[in-house]
């Protein structure tokens, strides 16, 4: 799903797919997003889309039933964000997760999503010094702390020594994986700057990669910690 959610409906405000469901209803992914699926097919599916006039959203999601309504009466607030040293002001949904905030609606699009359920790690920033999945993280709770994405990292131009670190060891191949990656290991650098290597381990054990770069994203944590 997460591949799906990604490209499909990336602008979506949902982070539980089956929420935007009626309770009966399978997702399908397909060109315009997920859409739902009871006993019948995908066909008579989008004929009954055509037929209800579902909404479409913004980002092509299609919206259906009990989750359109909710969807729809749900009120945004606004909110001042510490993000990366600046306060932003946004309008959240009383459901968004910081995730969507960083990346739908302030741009802040180096925060990745991979599952979107607090799994990958892909999504990982700072609140304060601690390292948390923006995807299963509520915008509300963090309006009053600290937050910091990738972007905030380097500073005056600079990368960070863990960036550095990372870039040195050829950890990053995809690199879809490496903006959670960098962030936890600056939040474990934050904690303790001169961990073991076991200690590295389990710090970085939330962030998978696909790619299988876990030993030179490990070296790049100790290689950051050396220069420390
Ligand atoms: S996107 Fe996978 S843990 Fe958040
Ligand atoms: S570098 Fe590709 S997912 Fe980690």
């Amino acid at each position: 799903m997460s591949e799906d959610c990604r490209t499909s409906h990336g602008q979506c405000d949902a982070h539980n797919h089956d929420a935007h469901l009626p309770a009966d209803s399978l997702t399908v992914a397909g060109p315009i997003g997920a859409v739902a699926r009871t006993k019948t097919t995908r066909r008579t599916f989008i004929k009954g889309v055509i037929a209800s006039g579902a909404a479409v959203g913004a980002s092509g999601f299609v919206l259906r039933g009990e989750a359109q309504a909710r969807t729809a009466g749900a009120v945004e607030r606004l909110v001042s964000l510490k993000i990366n040293g600046q306060t932003k002001r946004v309008d959240v949904l009383p459901h968004e997760t910081l995730a969507n905030t960083l990346r739908n609606k302030l741009n802040l699009t180096g925060t990745k999503l991979g599952c979107d359920r607090g799994e990958c790690g892909a999504c990982t920033v700072m609140v304060g010094d601690t390292a948390v999945y923006s995807c299963t993280t509520l915008t509300h709770s963090v309006a009053d702390k600290e937050i910091t994405s990738i972007e905030g990292v380097a500073k005056g131009g600079k990368l960070h020594p863990v960036q550095q670190a990372f870039i040195e060891e050829i950890g990053p191949q995809c690199g879809f994986c490496t903006p959670g990656q960098v962030m936890s290991a600056v939040a474990l650098l934050k904690a303790n700057p001169k961990p073991t290597v076991e200690q590295a381990k389990r710090a970085m054990s939330g962030n998978l990669c696909r790619c299988g770069s876990y030993q030179q994203y490990l070296a790049g944590v100790m290689r950051a910690a050396k220069g420390a």
